[in-house]
């Protein structure tokens, strides 16, 4: 099969974008090269020359000989603007920005139908680690169970460094937004926010189910306490955020985004610093386990590449689980095992929510029960 010559227009030059500009220099034997680089701020110090750029998004989107719009920009709302009108003007576009495809879904499926290119986005989850691809092409949604890890590298990185090395969250947070890895509002990381927009990528790859995020359940780490720390070091756990799919017994499938404490034979237990981990269980596989670099410029940046090199052999999801047409909704009628902080007085009214206490324990002003209790109440 030969290749096609790919001309990039390519939106963002960040942390990601010159990432990109880099990889593309030390892979000549893909023939794909940037033709033009459309960046919003004139007066940034950049690491390429001026004649490079353009400030105006109809110099990429009007040249007919761009064939491929890469799209690397921070604001979700610009960026659903420039890869809606790439795709309608019949561009392929492969993309990074997982708040914009997870709240767009369902009119970025319509528009790669209806305008017939594709849109690739495998940066969007898991930065270097291909989870997208392996979804969409290598499970079948009946053998899928349940798929369950640590998407967000930035959040992880501020718990391995806070939890092993001592070191404060706002110096982690710090380190995590110099190193590359956080969003321009770190609220997106820290809330489990970005997790759950790669969940909601992740489930409609995984199970064919298009959701909007705000039908996802996040809780992120930026309330985690010290009392959360003590317990899990006291009981050698360690605390991951965690998101999760999982198809329950009725058909419905049940998503959430959460802080957990994961025991040292978990697999998660070793994924520390920026790197994510994710665990599929099939029903005849038993389980499959990805990890690689959640984060970075250049992790990021491969995934990128590795897109634009599929488009050079015209490569595209088929969406084949949602084109399936099976029914499939999200439900919160399932049962979590939880540590739930709370103040003294709250103690009883609490626990009339569980269906099960395992563990219940207060001091002068703070108590905390473990034990099952069913999202919906949690929520
Ligand atoms: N802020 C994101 C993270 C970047 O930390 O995972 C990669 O998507």
């Amino acid at each position: 099969m030969s290749r096609k010559t790919l001309n990039i227009g390519l939106f963002g030059f960040g942390c990601v974008g010159l990432g990109l500009y880099e990889v593309l220099q030390k892979t000549p034997a893909l023939k794909a090269s940037i033709k033009n680089i459309c960046v919003k701020d004139r007066e940034k110090e950049r690491a390429i020359g001026k004649e490079n750029f353009t400030f105006d998004k109809n110099d990429i989107l009007d040249d007919e000989s761009i064939n491929v719009v890469v799209e690397l920009i921070d604001d979700a709302d610009a960026a659903f603007e420039i890869v809606s009108a790439a795709l309608r003007k019949g561009k392929a576009v492969v993309s990074a920005n997982k708040k914009m495809i997870a709240e767009h879904f369902a009119e970025l499926l319509e528009l790669q139908k209806e305008y017939n290119v594709p849109l690739l986005y495998e940066a969007a989850c898991c930065a270097s680690m291909p989870i997208i691809r392996n979804l969409e092409e290598y499970y079948d949604n009946d053998l899928l169970e349940s798929i369950e890890g640590i998407v967000n590298g930035s959040t992880n990185y501020i718990l391995t460094k806070t939890f092993e090395e001592d070191l404060s969250y706002d110096e982690a947070l710090l380190q995590a937004q110099e190193k590359g890895f956080a969003e321009s509002n770190p609220i997106l990381d820290t809330g489990g926010f970005d997790a759950k927009y790669k969940l909601t990528i992740l489930l409609a790859h995984a199970f064919g189910h298009v959701a909007k995020p705000k039908d996802i359940f996040n809780i992120g780490i930026d309330n985690i306490g010290e009392l959360e720390l003590k317990y899990a070091k006291e009981k050698k756990l360690k605390i991951k955020l965690v998101a999760q799919a999982y198809k329950q017994n009725d058909g419905s499938i049940s998503a959430y985004v959460i802080p957990k404490f994961i025991t040292p034979d978990d697999r998660l237990y070793n994924v520390d610093d920026v790197f994510n981990g994710v665990i599929t269980k099939t029903s005849f596989a038993d389980t499959h386990f990805f990890v690689g670099r959640g984060a970075g410029s250049l992790p990021t940046a491969s995934a990128v590449l590795s897109d634009i090199s599929a488009l050079s052999y015209d490569y595209r999801y088929e969406y084949k689980k949602i084109y399936r047409e099976e029914d499939t909704n999200l439900s919160n009628e399932t049962l979590v095992k939880v540590l739930l902080r709370h103040k003294k007085a709250d103690s009883e009214a609490l626990k009339d929510y569980f269906e099960n206490v395992e563990e219940s324990y207060s001091n002068n002003d703070l108590g905390y029960i473990t034990g099952t209790i069913s999202l919906n109440s949690l929520i």
